[in-house]
C-alpha cells in the first residue's frame, strides 16, 4: 500500500499540473501481468474520488481527475 501510495501521489501531482518526473514503464506493460477488470479499475476510481471528496476537494477538480483516469482505462486493462 505504501508504494501505491506513492504512486497515486505523483499521479495527482502530475494531473494538476505539477512536477512530472515519471519514468515507469508505460500503463499497459505496468498493468498486462496483473490480471485486472473494468470491476477493479471502477474501484479505484471511485475511492479515489471518495477520498478526494472527504478530503474537502471541489467537484469540478474531482471530476478532472475522474476524466483523466478514464483516459487510461482501455490501457491499464490491456485491450
Ligand atoms: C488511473 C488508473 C491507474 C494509474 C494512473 C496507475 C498507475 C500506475 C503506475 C504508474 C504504476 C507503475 C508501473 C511501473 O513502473 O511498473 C502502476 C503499477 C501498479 N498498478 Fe496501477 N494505475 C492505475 C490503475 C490501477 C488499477 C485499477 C489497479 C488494480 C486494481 C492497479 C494496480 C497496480 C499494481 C498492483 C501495480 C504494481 C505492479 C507491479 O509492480 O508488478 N493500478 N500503476
Amino acid at each position: 500500500m505504501d508504494k501505491q501510495a506513492t504512486k497515486q501521489k505523483a499521479f495527482l501531482s502530475m494531473v494538476f499540473s505539477g512536477p512530472n518526473h515519471y519514468e515507469g514503464t508505460d500503463m499497459r506493460t505496468g498493468h498486462a501481468h496483473l490480471g485486472i477488470t473494468d470491476e477493479h479499475f471502477d474501484a479505484v476510481v471511485e475511492n479515489l474520488a471518495a477520498t478526494l471528496q472527504e478530503l474537502g476537494v471541489d467537484n469540478d477538480d474531482i471530476g478532472e481527475v475522474a476524466n483523466i483516469a478514464e483516459s487510461v482505462r482501455d490501457e491499464v486493462l490491456n485491450r
